[in-house]
């Protein structure tokens, strides 16, 4: 049920997604001027098949339209000569940037097929709608014009529920097995963050015991696996011989150049500052919550666990975090070039609770394209580059969205639940196989 609160609470611009909003503005004009919400009960010369084909070259129209200005936009941004912004930029002042073009009319088509969006004439094409063609233009985009080479995966609500495990039944499961098979190396990008095995075996048993009983997959294939835990704090490799099958691997055998720069006692510094932010909202917000300090990270979870905390409250109290932690110590990006670096953060909203990591997903995704292109030598200081990057996450817009910040180092694909999971991983299957024949 979509209360009153909620509609409310998404017509907030923190909870907006400007691109996605945009591109459902432009469908929209056709939808009004094509859909015959009175064709139900009369036809006027004019035949339901003819409405849903005339919105579908509509829409079609369009969404070609912004791929080419996409590629306009891409154009500005591989020319540092150019002073101007692009004319998406100037649209969507929020936009970033493209690791790839955005193949948006055939995917457009794809998801028509699937959605019948062309054949409503009472709803609109909405937002979930946009973001599923934008993810079916992204998966095209990396297998198509390059060939994907590591998929990472957030934990919570993209390979399982909120707080659950990934069982050894969960449809997930053999669709990341097939990955490994295709020589794609996967790690589980998770702000979880735990420093020992066994924790992580509790969380991901399902997928660790399938990899290592599955026959058909070659030794070489099982060490494509990786856990990056605390969204950039804690490396374990697959090892079978190995207790839960995990092996941690030290810090200094995967930190970037540019973490091993973070000072200690700045990540200390920074955790004090979140930690004090964090008791203060608890008393201030009255919030039934317990602080829980990690040596990466601090956060605060519900003193009990039947009690939810709620989401106006976990909203305020990363936004208040944020913005003292931004005014105490500054931010930095990989490849920010930073001189002093200021120790990275990321805090977010969780669902059930608000946890403050040092670093963010955009570094734990950076450690899996370097722990896997070590030795592949080439540009990029043998990282696997971003365009050959597919993260799979489920926040993009909550306060704080841990996986918005894999954006600046790799292609995204934004999903709402364990099931859209699946079905994004048959639709890549299926884009690698054609690839293939
Ligand atoms: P993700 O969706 O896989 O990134 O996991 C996010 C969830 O992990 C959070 O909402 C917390 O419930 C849980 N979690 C456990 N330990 C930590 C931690 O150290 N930092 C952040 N989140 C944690
Ligand atoms: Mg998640």
């Amino acid at each position: 049920m979509t209360t009153r609160y909620r509609v409310e609470y998404a017509l907030k611009t923190h909870r907006r997604d400007q691109l996605i909003e945009w591109i459902k503005g432009l469908l929209a004009v056709p939808f009004v001027l094509y859909s015959q919400p009175t064709g139900v009960f009369e036809t006027n010369g004019f035949s339901t098949t003819q409405m849903s084909e005339e919105a579908h070259r509509r829409y079609a129209e369009i969404m070609r339209d912004i791929e080419v200005m996409i590629d306009d936009h891409i154009n500005h941004q591989l020319d540092v000569n150019v002073r101007v912004l692009s004319k998406l930029k100037l649209l969507v002042p929020t936009i970033g940037n493209f690791f790839t073009r955005l193949p948006l009319e055939a995917a457009f088509k794809f998801q028509d097929r699937k959605r019948y969006i062309s054949s409503r004439r009472f709803v609109s094409p909405s937002f979930n709608d946009v973001r599923l063609i934008l993810n079916t233009a992204q998966l095209m985009a990396v297998t198509t014009y390059g060939s994907l080479r590591l998929a990472t995966f957030d934990g919570d609500v993209t390979l399982y529920d909120d707080g659950q495990c990934l069982e050894p039944d969960s449809p997930v499961v053999p669709r990341m097995l097939d990955l490994l098979r295709k020589g794609v190396r996967v790690g589980i990008v998770t702000a979880a963050g735990y420093t020992t095995a066994d924790r992580y075996y509790a969380r991901l048993r399902g997928l660790l015991d399938a990899v290592a009983n599955d026959p058909s997959l070659a030794p070489p294939q099982r060490q494509n696996l990786v856990i990056m835990g605390g969204e950039a704090n804690y490396l374990f490799e697959f090892a079978p011989a190995a207790p839960h099958l995990l092996a941690p691997v030290p810090r200094d055998r995967w930190l970037t150049a540019e973490m091993a720069a973070w000072p200690e006692a700045g990540i200390a510094a920074l955790l004090d500052v979140a930690e004090a932010a964090l008791r203060d909202c608890v008393k201030n917000l009255n919030l039934p919550a317990v602080l829980t300090r990690k040596d990466r990270a601090v956060g605060i979870v519900p003193s009990d666990p039947a009690v939810r905390i709620p989401r106006e409250s976990l909203e305020e109290t990363v936004l208040v975090v944020q913005k003292i932690l931004e005014m105490s110590v500054g931010s930095a990006g990989p490849g920010s070039g930073r001189a002093a670096p200021a120790v990275p953060f990321c805090a977010f909203n969780g669902g059930r609770d608000v946890f403050v990591d040092i670093g963010d997903k955009s570094w734990g995704v950076a450690v899996c394209q370097q722990w896997f292109g070590a030795g592949a030598g080439g540009a990029d200081g043998g990282r696997i580059r971003p365009e050959h990057t597919l993260h799979v996450g489920d926040q993009f817009l909550s306060a704080g969205s841990n996986d918005f910040k894999a954006r600046s180092v790799s292609t995204t694909a934004w999903i709402a639940s364990p099931a859209e999971t699946v079905d994004l991983l048959d639709e890549l299957a299926d884009f690698m196989g054609k690839k293939l024949s």
